[in-house]
């Protein structure tokens, strides 16, 4: 690309998007930019279509009409593996076949480099270790995934995401069933992986505070619509978390990284008659 960054760019777009299920439409006339290099998070409320949007942009879901291009070249022209070699897509519920091992799972994130004449090399052995250990699965390699925690398990398949090596990674709720420090551990690998690795990040999350400090690029979806989108700090205020997630707050700066965080208000200012009238305050 004339970018400079080769091919490699991971320069993904949407416009004119119109996505649905059947005969429900989701989104439509969505036009959709990931900065290249960015640690995009997308928030949203329950339903809004980020999981639907984050399925059209890797491919998972065809747009009714409208395209999803990614480094110049439209989404649907790529063959399977060149494009599973390209972008890395972490489902929100993802469901191993029966009775597969953690490290038979992770190696599967090696498929888009298969081919007929070249067997299992060093350097997908090399993948699949470091996806391992940069999730903490090692000490987990020859379990079952379906004997494993929600937690666990997410991790293992974020490491399968991480073998597949792609310049650009799209993860829907990586930190869903992950304890604090777990999607602390998560959302900091992801933010190396962004910095270090150079690569392009789209993460759905819930935690509106850790979009806050993770996020170089903020998308908000409200009813299948992108409402606003920037810097957490021009995006994230009161007025934006009470229209969009019906939720009266405070935003106040974080007292690690001076972004915004979300508090919310205290449910007697938020419904002081109920609290009042049913002498349940306290
Ligand atoms: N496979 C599906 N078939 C039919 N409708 C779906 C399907 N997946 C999601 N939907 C509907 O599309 C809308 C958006 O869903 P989704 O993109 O999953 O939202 P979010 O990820 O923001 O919670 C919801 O109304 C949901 O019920
Ligand atoms: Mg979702």
């Amino acid at each position: 690309m004339s970018n400079g960054h080769s091919d490699h760019s991971g320069d993904l777009s949407g416009s004119g998007l119109t996505l649905g299920y059947d005969r429900r439409i989701v989104s439509r006339d969505l036009t959709v930019s990931i900065p290249p290099g960015s640690f995009t998070v997308i928030i949203g409320p329950n339903a809004c279509g980020k999981s639907t949007l984050l399925k059209a942009l890797s491919g998972i879901v065809t747009p009714n009409d409208g395209t999803v291009v990614l480094d110049g070249k439209e989404l649907s022209r790529y063959p399977a593996k060149a494009l599973a070699r390209k972008l890395g897509l972490l489902p929100q519920s993802a469901s191993a076949p029966d009775a597969i091992t953690v490290v038979d799972l992770v190696s599967r994130g090696r498929y888009p480099y298969q081919r007929m004449l070249r067997q299992w090399s060093a350097e997908d052995e090399e993948a699949v270790t470091s996806a391992m250990a940069a999730t903490g699965v090692t000490d987990l390699a020859d379990r079952p995934v379906d004997e494993l925690s929600g937690g666990q398990r997410q991790r293992v398949w974020l490491a399968m995401v991480l073998a597949q090596q792609t310049q650009l990674l799209l993860l829907d709720e990586p930190t869903t069933f992950l304890d604090i420090a777990h999607q602390i551990d998560v959302l900091d690998l992801c933010a190396d992986l962004h910095e270090q690795g150079g690569r392009t990040l789209v993460a759905v999350l819930h935690d509106l505070n850790h979009a806050a400090r993770y996020a170089t690029h903020l998308i908000v979806m409200s009813q299948g619509a992108i409402v606003a989108e920037g810097k957490p700090a021009e995006v994230l205020t009161e007025q934006l978390v009470t229209d969009v997630f019906g939720l009266q707050c405070q935003v106040i700066d974080d007292p690690q990284t001076g972004t915004p965080m979300v508090v919310p208000a205290h449910r007697r200012s938020r419904s002081r008659e109920f609290a009042l009238g049913s002498g349940l305050a306290s």
